[in-house]
């Protein structure tokens, strides 16, 4: 599908090619050894919009940071967004504050499900996944994706089979998915809605990569397909991925349906994961009212940064398959032709060249032969990272 934004810049106002020194910053992603580039934690290496850091200074020039509300203009930012970028229509009442989108689902799978019970999840996928349904006691039940001609889609069938289980009890969908970059079709997205009511199977769409898609490229939200998907889920959001700004800690638990709405509300009060710092409404504003262009450049940068790396590939890394992806800053680098030990391959990898992307098997078995690579940097460094990867397979 077609979006409008891209097309309306007609030069780059931001700037994506500056490295900025993350050491010791305490950054997760940076905290590796001098010689080392770290290209595995999903975050980026691009300072976040100056709208957002402006509506940060005005807060922080306040200088005092007590407990925070949630006025209704955090609301009206999502309802906008997703009005203005996905022709989607949301109401600022179906709109709960998280911290984060691991929080909603966490909260979700002890709301909605009891110990012992299964969470489907389509293999492989994000890592966290596994953490927070294996952390609740619940079981972690895959439906492997299929993986036909280098490209992924869903197996319907198999997915089927796991739902129909009287065990299941709830889906965590990644739209995009992370970590193969695919954004669902409407059709996929329909079949899987009427599946999990067919079975009484609850839905969580976590929907944090939805803006980080190639450019003129849209996905389509879950909960916009139907009344059918829309009341039997809940939407995980955020602008935290986008404008990377995760450490702001901001997110939102969306669902029309006001039983599933009053009952996350509850779990996520419960579990304390429902009150916003002094930044997160600023920033979530910010990013939401005055982005887009940002945005836009920097999905233009990302689509660049992955033409760069499918020629280089291509040029000089036989053997190796940049698995086609039309969303997400996460490539999905099928390494079959080197290892089916991922976690062996990656850690020489990082050995010998200092490089250090996610190995495969993070994100479930069927990753055993793939490796993970975060292209949202300054092209430098992509550079020096394909560099180091040509020095560690050919
Ligand atoms: C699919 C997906 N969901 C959730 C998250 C993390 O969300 P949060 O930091 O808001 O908990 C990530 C981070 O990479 C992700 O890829």
């Amino acid at each position: 599908m077609k979006c409008g934004f891209d097309s309306r810049w007609t030069y780059m106002k931001y700037d994506f090619d500056t490295v900025t020194d993350r050491r010791n910053t305490d950054s997760v992603k940076w905290d590796v050894r001098e010689n080392e580039l770290p290209m595995w934690v999903a975050d980026m290496d691009f300072k976040t919009a100056p709208e957002i850091l402006e509506a940060i200074q005005r807060r922080l020039d306040n200088g005092i940071f007590g407990y925070s509300t949630l006025p209704e203009e955090w609301a009206l930012s999502y309802v906008h967004w997703w009005d203005k970028r996905h022709s989607f229509k949301t109401d600022v009442s179906w709109f709960s504050f998280c911290t984060g989108v691991i929080p909603i689902i966490s909260c979700a799978i002890r709301e909605f499900t009891e110990p012992g019970d299964n969470v489907l999840i389509q293999a492989p996928v994000y890592n966290a996944f596994y953490n927070i349904i294996r952390n609740c006691d619940r079981n972690v039940v895959e439906s492997l994706l299929t993986y036909r001609f280098g490209e992924y889609s869903m197996d319907f069938e198999d997915l089927e089979a796991k739902l129909s289980d009287p065990g299941t009890k709830m889906f965590v969908l990644c739209n995009p998915h992370n970590p193969v970059g695919r954004i669902w079709s409407r059709e996929d997205l329909q079949k899987v809605g009427e599946l999990c009511k067919k079975h009484g199977v609850l839905v969580i769409s976590d929907e944090i990569h939805c803006d980080i898609t190639d450019p003129d490229i849209l996905y389509t939200p879950f909960a916009s397909v139907s009344e059918c998907c829309m009341q039997n889920s809940i939407t995980a959001m955020a602008p935290t991925k986008c404008f990377n700004i995760a450490g702001i800690q901001s997110a939102a638990a969306m669902t029309p349906n006001p039983d599933l709405r009053t009952r996350i509300e509850k779990a996520l009060y419960r579990n304390l994961a429902n009150e916003p710092n002094a930044f997160a409404v600023a920033a979530t504003v910010a990013a939401f009212e005055h982005g887009d262009r940002w945005l836009d450049e920097m999905r233009n940068y990302i689509y660049q940064n992955k033409q760069t790396v499918l020629d280089y590939v291509r040029n000089n890394i036989p053997g190796l398959y940049v698995v086609p992806s039309r969303a997400t800053y996460l490539l999905w680098l099928d390494c079959s032709a080197f290892t089916s030990d991922s976690l062996s391959f990656a850690a020489e990898i990082r050995r010998k060249t200092g490089l250090f992307l996610s190995y495969g098997t993070q994100y479930g078995e069927a990753g055993k032969q793939f490796l993970r690579f975060n292209i949202a940097c300054p092209r430098k460094l992509l550079l020096d990272g394909l560099d180091r990867l040509r020095r560690a397979l050919c």
